[in-house]
């Protein structure tokens, strides 16, 4: 183990934040930088590559006029997945803006895959489902909808890519195109058995393969940081990894049936399978990552679309909170949602009920109902969405939390007393850069092996379920009934 530190770049969905850590696991500086959402129609969500790589460099920036930049060992990259985009392989320009993993115009799509009997082949060559959040079917979209662009994509002038791959092109001056296999196994396109990409995906979705990244593992020595784009740093990109993978890599679980819950746009509920890919009707198979020269570790996942989200929806839409963290005091002005009950289906819903035509719903308002009921709603909300997916999946002992949502005390104890068991919260809840950070650093000697980074799991706080288990079902059962509502509302 050599000492030094690591710097973590974590890619989400509403904003950058970069990390660095040191080698005894805590976080010396932080820089975030929130980027534009863009709904150009309903159910449509878009980022601006550009403004992604502005946003890397200016949550980086900040993190340097705290830390000094000679004792940085490497840089880790982690990111919201699924999200596609395009990008000139001399220029690194986008031709367009990325198709988000929240975007939902492809669900017609998904029906003609399915009507036309792909459905079954598609689960069992990629551990996924059709539906409009993987890659697969956005960049078919991209090929129907956009033939000019998409004919750049086949000449090989544009490198298609997810968020990972652009910002190691970016940050390498276009040297590299990269991705791994906890991010390529979200696309539709890798075969989740082999962790390479499938020529019979890829000929199913339209993709050609040599547009695609080449696969790397999710340590070692994976790309090099140009010094005259990136700050003047010049650093081996040396660990890269999907968020949520991240995230149960920074939560230390790295044990078959560990589990963890991050908190952050959406909520991501992933155990580790090891070897093993555990299929499911209502969760997805995913790699959670893969060593050099080593076998792929795999995961279940119970993937929920809009958490955080409804949130910023509540701060952003309908502004009845000045910030996510108000949230926590407008929702303890009231003892309960007084009856109210928030779908927030933003974006259709995913596990465990996979419906992209569900839509937001809120029911139950009374002439008495306040915003504070509303809020309150909203925060029950995110632990009935995780109580459906833990409803699924074998039972755990005890809930590990994390991500910014996880700060939230109110929320932490809704949801032990929502799932009945345990919810244990870490001393760091960035955990996602952490995973990031993590694998950089046993990418170049910061750590030597995962031993190394067990002990840097340290609790904060254990919430126990308090609340009487009738009133907890009961509760639950009333957002059953209103989720059956939301269902299918957006195909009329
Ligand atoms: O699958 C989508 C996920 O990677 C997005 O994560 O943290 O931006 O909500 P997050």
């Amino acid at each position: 183990m050599t000492a030094g530190s690591v710097l973590a770049i974590d890619a989400g969905t509403t904003g950058v934040t970069a990390l660095v850590v040191e080698h005894d696991g805590t976080i010396a500086a932080k820089g975030y930088q929130e980027f534009a959402q863009h709904f150009p129609k309903p159910g449509w969500v878009e980022h601006s590559p550009e403004e992604i790589w502005q946003a890397t460099l200016e949550a980086t920036r900040e993190v340097l006029k705290k830390y000094d930049a000679d004792a940085l060992q490497a840089v880790g990259i982690t990111n919201q997945r699924e999200t596609v985009m395009l990008w000139d392989r001399e220029t690194l320009s986008s031709p367009r803006r990325a198709i988000v993993w929240q975007d939902r115009r492809t669900s017609e799509l998904c029906d003609r895959l399915r009507d036309a009997g792909h459905e079954e082949r598609v689960r069992e060559l990629t551990g996924l489902r059709l539906d409009p959040y993987f890659s697969g079917t956005k960049l078919m979209w991209l090929a129907e909808h956009e033939p000019h662009t998409w004919a750049l994509v086949e000449s090989g002038r544009y490198a298609v890519g997810t968020v990972d791959s652009y910002l190691a092109a970016r940050m390498s001056r276009g040297t590299y195109h990269v991705t791994d296999v906890s991010n390529a196994c979200r696309t539709l396109l890798l075969d989740l058995e082999t962790g390479d990409w499938s020529d019979e995906l890829c000929e199913l979705f339209g993709v050609p393969r040599d547009a695609l990244p080449e696969l790397v593992p999710n340590w070692g020595e994976l790309a090099v940081t140009d010094p005259k784009v990136f700050l003047g740093l010049s650093l081996p990109i040396s660990g890269m990894a999907g968020d949520q993978q991240s995230a149960l890599f920074g939560q230390t679980c790295f044990d078959e049936g560990d589990s963890k819950c991050t908190y952050g746009t959406g909520s991501f509920i992933l155990t580790n399978t090891g070897t093993t890919i555990q299929r499911s009707d209502a969760l997805l198979a995913s790699a959670a990552w893969r060593a050099p020269d080593g076998p792929i570790t795999y995961a279940s996942e119970g993937s929920i679309f809009v958490t955080g989200a409804a949130v910023q929806w509540l701060r952003d839409g309908i502004q009845i909170v000045g910030s996510a963290a108000e949230s926590e005091a407008v929702a303890s002005t009231v003892p309960d949602s007084g009856g109210v009950v928030f779908v927030p289906a933003l974006t259709g819903l995913g596990a465990p009920h996979w419906d992209p035509d569900a839509r937001g719903l809120v029911v139950g308002i009374t002439r008495g109902t306040t915003r504070g009921h509303l809020v309150r709603a909203t925060l029950e909300a995110i632990t009935f969405e995780v109580r459906d997916v833990l409803d699924v999946m074998p039972e755990l002992s005890s809930l590990r939390v994390d991500g910014g949502a996880a700060a939230n005390d109110l929320l932490c104890q809704l949801q032990a007393d929502q799932v009945g068991v345990p919810v244990e919260r870490p001393t760091i809840v960035e955990t996602t850069g952490l995973g990031a950070a993590f694998l950089a650093g046993l990418g170049t000697g910061v750590w030597s092996s995962t031993d190394d980074l067990r002990d840097t799991w340290t609790l904060d706080r254990r919430f126990e379920p308090a609340t009487d288990r009738t009133d907890a079902d009961a509760a639950h059962a009333r957002w059953s009934r209103a989720v059956e509502l939301a269902k299918g509302w957006a195909k009329g």
